[in-house]
């Protein structure tokens, strides 16, 4: 079966956030401008056709979807009972915070990181410690010795990776997760791993879940999971956790039940069943076309707009991009994009080196990518006077 990516679908005036702004041609928030896999829609749409939408009951059928699929992607055997559904990831990941930390308490963050990461933190009253990312040999790495001494500090209770990472792009190889699994168990930090991208992937890089690293990390270690990124579900509000300690999950259950958080969507577990069992093949061939999305933006700025350099991401859909040649503040950079009118993440929103970036969305049809380009091309002639 071929998908067609190409298709433009008019998102406008169907309550979506990312097309929200009037007159912008939206590049920002982690969604796909593409249809979910047809299966999927199929799925749903048989379910709405049932009409009765009461309380779901057993899970197994989701759980079995969800076990088959890291066993088949990343050769990871997930016991039934480690998983636990969430209506987020974000709302999972506070839920966390709320469970493993005191406010006042102190959490690691490998900046630039996803805003929200940062916002949990400290509407949970704790504060952000940066081990902040090193850009070399054009790519970004973690820094081990300034996160050995970092996480010494007093109250550090709680480390957040994201891998793949939002936004920089980096799918973490074997001996960097080792390390960072070394360090965090050595000074009894637990690790939230999200791994919402782990699907989205570009051929020749391998996504590694945390637990897999050691048996020793496994026991230490929280995974955020789900559909919603890989198969463009988001407005589904459905994740899941993975947590292979007994004693970590229990607390995580119970926290789960305080919150009154007791079960999953209806169409949500449709989702994760119709995504995982048969959209593997709407997958492979979404992973090609955002890669060639990939190298149509690399070629683009390389030919027509030099001064902006890509920085080669080896997952997720988005692009990370230096501006900090063009030379401007941080608020004139976002009102030059904004008078462009292209609507985009500006990199100062993520922390610690994330001023003079941008983040761009490759997730849409390529017409629409080369219209944004073609929208920021002029702006920057006019604004160099080329
Ligand atoms: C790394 C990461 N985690 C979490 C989320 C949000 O997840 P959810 O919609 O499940 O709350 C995003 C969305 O962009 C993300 O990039």
């Amino acid at each position: 079966m071929t998908y067609d990516f190409n298709k433009i679908i008019d998102r406008r005036n169907t309550r979506s956030l990312k097309w929200e702004k009037e007159d912008m041609l939206p590049l920002w928030v982690a969604d796909m401008d593409f249809q979910a896999p047809p299966e999927v829609i199929e799925a749903l749409m048989k379910r709405a056709e049932h009409g009765i939408f009461g309380y779901p009951g057993s899970c197994s059928s989701s759980f079995q979807s969800i076990k088959s699929w890291m066993e088949r992607r990343f050769s990871w055997q997930v016991e039934e009972d480690w998983i636990n559904f969430c209506p987020g990831t974000i709302p999972a990941l506070s839920m966390l915070v709320r469970t493993f930390t005191h406010p006042g308490d102190r959490i690691i963050l490998q900046a630039p990181n996803y805003p929200p990461f940062l916002n949990i933190t400290r509407d949970n009253g704790c504060h952000a410690v940066y081990n902040q990312l090193q850009f070399k040999q054009g790519k970004y790495h973690m820094d081990f010795a300034d996160l050995e001494q970092k996480i010494k500090e007093p109250r550090v209770k709680l480390l957040i990776l994201c891998s793949p990472h939002n936004p920089v792009g980096r799918v973490w190889e074997k001996e960097e997760l080792a390390r960072l699994a070394e360090i965090c168990l050595d000074n009894n930090v637990l690790v939230v791993s999200d791994e919402l991208h782990a699907d989205l992937v570009y051929k020749g890089c391998q996504h590694i879940p945390l637990p897999l690293v050691s048996d020793g990390i496994a026991q230490n270690t929280i995974v955020l999971s789900g559909p919603t990124k890989t198969f463009n579900l988001a407005g589904l509000q459905t994740s899941f956790s993975i947590i292979p300690n007994p004693q970590i999950r229990s607390r995580f259950k119970t926290a789960l039940e305080v919150s009154g958080y007791s079960r999953p969507n209806v169409f949500g577990l449709e989702a994760v069943h119709s995504a995982y069992d048969y959209g593997e093949p709407w997958l492979e061939s979404l992973i090609i076309y955002i890669r060639d999305n990939l190298d149509f933006l690399t070629e683009y700025l390389n030919n027509k707009i030099p001064i902006l350099k890509v920085i080669q991401p080896e997952g997720t859909y988005l692009a990370w991009i230096d501006c900090r040649e063009l030379k401007m503040e941080t608020q004139e950079l976002e009102k030059f994009f904004l008078s462009a009118g292209v609507f985009l993440n500006q990199g100062y929103a993520f922390g610690p080196g994330g001023a003079g970036f941008i983040r761009l969305n490759l997730a849409c049809p390529r017409s629409t990518l080369e219209e944004a380009l073609q929208r920021i091309e002029r702006a920057i002639i006019s604004r160099l006077n080329l």
